[in-house]
């Protein structure tokens, strides 16, 4: 395991076509706060997360992951990860300096195995998070990102190497859950052609999940698969589809686990381990109404911001 490894995830950066109803969508009933924009650049937190955002939306006719964010412990730590991937071949993108985006904070970004450009920076200015109210049923956080990669084995390598994750879970050989902190899973891998598969941002609970859902529903927005249970992760989710076409996922109680007793297991996959309660394919929903994975066009090109 790396020593100074990443110890939480921060934000998405998406570019899309559709930023302003992008913006609308995800600042509006998605349930986040726009804190800051700009013509092309919207910046968004979660109210009761201390990160200064945890989305970042940017205007591009080329739909793309623009970058994901990580956090190191401090500045020395994000030093010895940028010179150590270095060391190892691995592409920088930027070295080590101080960041303008909100926050600001140090840290440089690379491109991972695939191309998806990864930036880890620490010590960002926190925002005061807000208590929300008994039921409020808008996102705490943001939970975790699935990718896919054409790879998962050696993903998985990657990133348990270089950024010190921790493998909590796979399902067969399919898919992987790893975890940065006691969270069981702030990332996970699935086979395909590398792109995102979903970015989940985390409710306090299932009843606030359910409110969420239903306010969704009201809206008439595309419930793709949910609500339901996964076992991996123990974890509620409700996926749905945001104006842009991107996969986001509502979820709640999201195992938390003890490093120096947790054991990894293998499922087998099947219908039981994705959907433990099976209510989340009722109706037609499923994983198959979320769309295919198509590869992501920005692979190694770093994004312009
Ligand atoms: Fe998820």
């Amino acid at each position: 395991m790396a020593q100074n490894g990443v110890t939480a995830l921060r934000y998405v950066g998406l570019a899309v076509p559709e930023f302003e109803a992008e913006r609308r969508f995800m600042g509006g009933a998605w349930g986040l706060k726009e804190t800051e924009a700009g013509s092309d650049l919207a910046w968004l937190s979660a109210e009761g997360s201390s990160e200064p955002h945890v989305l970042r939306l940017r205007r591009s006719e080329q739909r793309r992951l623009d970058v994901i964010a990580f956090a190191a412990a401090d500045e020395a730590s994000v030093d010895a990860m940028a010179q150590r991937l270095g060391a190892a071949g691995v592409k920088l993108i930027s070295e080590p300096r101080a960041l303008d985006a909100p926050g600001g904070g140090y840290g440089f970004r690379f491109f991972d195995l695939d191309g998806r450009p990864i930036e880890v920076s620490a010590n960002v200015v926190e925002r005061a998070a807000r208590q929300l109210d008994r039921g409020e049923s808008i996102p705490a956080t943001l939970s975790h990102v699935v990718l896919h990669t054409p790879d998962v084995k050696k993903a998985v390598d990657f990133y348990v190497q270089h950024l010190g994750f921790r493998v909590s879970d796979w399902l067969g050989e399919f898919m992987c859950f790893l975890r940065c902190n006691s969270i069981h899973h702030c990332l996970a891998f699935l086979p395909g052609p590398p792109t995102l598969n979903h970015a989940a941002f985390e409710m306090r609970d299932v009843d606030e999940m359910m409110r969420g859902v239903g306010r969704l529903l009201r809206q008439d927005v595309v419930l793709g698969w949910g609500p339901g249970r996964h076992v991996a992760g123990n974890n509620a989710f409700s996926y749905f589809l945001s104006p842009s076409g991107a996969v986001v996922e509502y979820t709640a109680e999201v195992e938390r686990v003890d490093d120096a007793t947790w054991r990894a297991t293998t499922y087998a996959p099947g219908p039981d381990i994705t959907d433990q309660w099976g209510t989340g394919s009722i109706d037609g929903r499923g994983p198959q109404k979320l769309g295919h994975a198509a590869i992501d066009p920005g692979l190694w090109q770093a994004p312009p911001i």
